[in-house]
């Protein structure tokens, strides 16, 4: 088995940047390295039948900078050979590892026997990490949730996970019912812990690098976690995986929102404009004032009018450029996984 992951984690805790569909592409992965170079980022999920079929899914998916290595890349379906084939172009890519989605709850998914559905087909499930660890050398990870209603059945099935040929587990603290309602629950990922031998990663609410430090730690003593994943509050917010709740100057968050917008630019033109609208608005979360600007990001077209809005705020708020803002997450939690892909 590839020990990746495990040589990883017996460096230190991994702090991650968790899969998102329709965020974590190449721009943000590349905006959280520059700020936190550590954290190891995952990309959104992307169809293993739609890599293996389309050149353009290929190049759109896969092309990446160096400065975001490790790099994984996630991917979804249910048939073990097409997951073979599509871990073989990635691999071919020069991409650090490839995850594979056993979590996602959106129905679509569900239903076609994809994601979640998974973690009760532990045949198919099986197959999937056997036939890929099988067909290339870099690490085969898998992400998963608790479980279908409960906990009760997360070890046995990671068990059979790890034989297959897994080499880190992670696991969102809720369960497939759950989807993203409820707090993440961390009991069954601290037992699991005790029972496997590769690297396992919690995620679910964690809200910066210092909070999954804490959430790391078993509760009575036992070993700890090897590992945190953070997703939704890094929206707007790539500081949270930077140590000591670290908070950024107004100068600071402007300086990297044009960046985003500018590798948004670079990598999608038109297309990266329109999806910069939802990002450059959540870096504003602590600010004051936020509304006007708000309202102008989310008509931006091109780098340029990025430019004016920003040189804008530098003109009206000269005084604050130096002053820390804290990032507020409150609006971030409304955003779930179930409204983003159904
Ligand atoms: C918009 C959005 C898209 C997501 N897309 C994926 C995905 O592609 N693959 C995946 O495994 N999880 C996905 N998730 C789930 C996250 O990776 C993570 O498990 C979940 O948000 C809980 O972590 P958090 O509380 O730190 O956000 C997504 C979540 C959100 C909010």
């Amino acid at each position: 088995m590839n020990n990746f992951w495990s040589d990883l984690a017996s460096r230190g805790p991994i702090s991650a940047l968790a899969p998102m569909d329709g965020y974590t592409d190449s721009p943000y992965r590349q905006i959280v390295k520059s700020i936190a170079p550590e954290t190891v980022v995952f990309s959104e999920f992307y169809s293993a039948d739609g890599l293996v079929h389309s050149k353009e899914l290929q190049r759109r998916a896969l092309t990446h900078n160096p400065k975001e290595y490790p790099l994984i890349i996630q991917i979804f379906w249910k048939d073990p050979l097409i997951f073979a084939e599509a871990a073989k172009i990635i691999e071919g890519y020069g991409i650090t590892g490839i995850d594979i989605n056993m979590g996602c709850p959106a129905k679509k998914v569900v239903k076609s026997g994809h994601g979640s559905s998974l973690m009760i087909n532990r045949d198919t499930a099986f197959k999937i990490v056997e036939e890929m660890a099988k067909a290339v050398k870099i690490p085969v990870s898998v992400k998963t949730r608790l479980g279908w209603e409960d906990h009760s059945l997360l070890i046995d099935f990671v068990k059979w996970l790890e034989n297959a040929g897994a080499s880190l587990i992670s696991v969102h603290g809720r369960t497939y019912k759950q989807a993203f309602t409820g707090k993440a629950d961390f009991t069954g990922i601290y037992s699991l812990k005790q029972n496997i031998t590769i690297p396992v990663i919690c995620n679910g609410d964690i809200e910066s690098f210092d909070d999954g430090l804490s959430k790391i730690i078993h509760p009575e003593g036992q070993k700890n976690l090897d590992g945190f994943m953070i997703g939704r509050a890094s929206f707007g917010n790539p500081w949270c995986f930077l140590p000591g709740n670290f908070e950024p100057t107004l100068g600071e968050i402007l300086d990297i929102m044009w960046k985003h917008g500018e590798l948004l630019w670079n990598c999608k033109e038109r297309k990266g404009m329109m999806e910069a609208r939802k990002h450059l608005v959540q870096y504003l979360h602590g600010f004051p004032g936020v509304k006007e600007y708000r309202n102008l990001l989310v008509h931006v077209e091109s780098p340029e009018d990025i430019n004016s809005i920003l040189e804008k705020i530098k003109i009206e708020h000269t005084n604050l450029l130096n002053q820390k803002m804290s990032q507020n997450t409150t609006e971030i939690e409304k955003i779930n996984w179930n409204c983003a892909i159904d």
